[in-house]
């Protein structure tokens, strides 16, 4: 069997960049996490039409564009048409969805951490996860640690695991945490990523014993950090990295 991949979390990652004051997965939101501070960054990955992999976050167009269709009815091209940032305030217009070779290069740049998460829409579990070890295996540089890359869909980790088992994998969960320990086990994971409600002390316990790194998502009350972190969680992904920051360092 292969070594399960090491993982230093931080204390405090980035959800969809900085945010709680930019729009969501984004350079601008990624530009703003880096200005406050943050080491890592999480945001969220899907193929357009044509295979290409970029930042978006819902299936559908329709919250932050105001378009019908999905992601994956796309182009790159098209994609690159429309209007990304001027839902969330009229002076981000002008932002695009970006593509994820764009946001590694400024992660590269700026030796910034990734929490990759793949978030494959319906159908595209494997060919999400077989485009982003392929991109990562052309621009990613030997030397710097590989981001993390996290999912609530098994079949993309186990694409991931087996073309590329030297990549760290994070196993998401949301409100059901049955058979966790199986999933973990046969992905090779290395952190295990909940949702804050779900944190019990026992759980908790269990995870650390079976040597699993924690993330918790989302979690913008800076008591409710800490909290987390007294009962063991390592990393909080938040949408408000810096006063995250300030609260429970870095
Ligand atoms: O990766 C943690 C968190 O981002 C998962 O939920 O819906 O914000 O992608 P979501
Ligand atoms: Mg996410």
């Amino acid at each position: 069997a292969n070594a399960t991949p090491k993982v230093i979390l931080p204390r405090v990652q980035a959800h969809r960049g900085a945010k709680g004051v930019r729009p969501e997965n984004t350079m601008a939101s990624l530009r703003e996490a880096l200005v406050q501070g943050a080491s890592w960054t999480e945001f969220d990955v899907k193929l357009s039409k044509d295979g290409i992999p970029v930042l978006y976050h819902d299936q559908d167009l329709k919250r932050t564009s105001g378009l019908d269709g999905l992601v994956k009815d796309y182009t790159f091209d098209e994609l690159q048409a429309i209007e990304a940032g001027a839902w969330f305030a009229p002076s981000f217009k002008g932002e695009k969805i970006p593509s994820l070779e764009e946001v590694l290069q400024f992660h590269i740049d700026n030796g910034l951490h990734a929490n990759i998460e793949l978030k494959p829409s319906d159908g595209e579990e494997a060919a999400t996860a077989r485009a982003v070890v392929t991109l990562l295996n052309r621009v990613w540089p030997d030397d710097l640690a590989k981001p993390l890359f996290s999912s609530f869909k098994r079949e993309a980790l186990a694409v991931v695991r087996d073309l590329a088992p030297s990549f760290p994998r994070g196993l998401l969960l949301y409100d059901d945490t049955s058979d966790w320990q199986k999933h973990a086990a046969s992905l090779n994971c290395t952190t295990i990523h909940l949702w804050h409600k779900m944190f019990t002390p026992e759980l908790i316990t269990e995870i650390k014993q079976l040597g699993y790194g924690i993330a918790t998502y989302t979690v913008n009350d800076v008591d409710r950090a800490k909290e987390l972190v007294a009962m063991g969680v390592e990393s909080i992904i938040t949408d408000f990295p810096k006063e995250m920051i300030e609260a429970i360092g870095i």
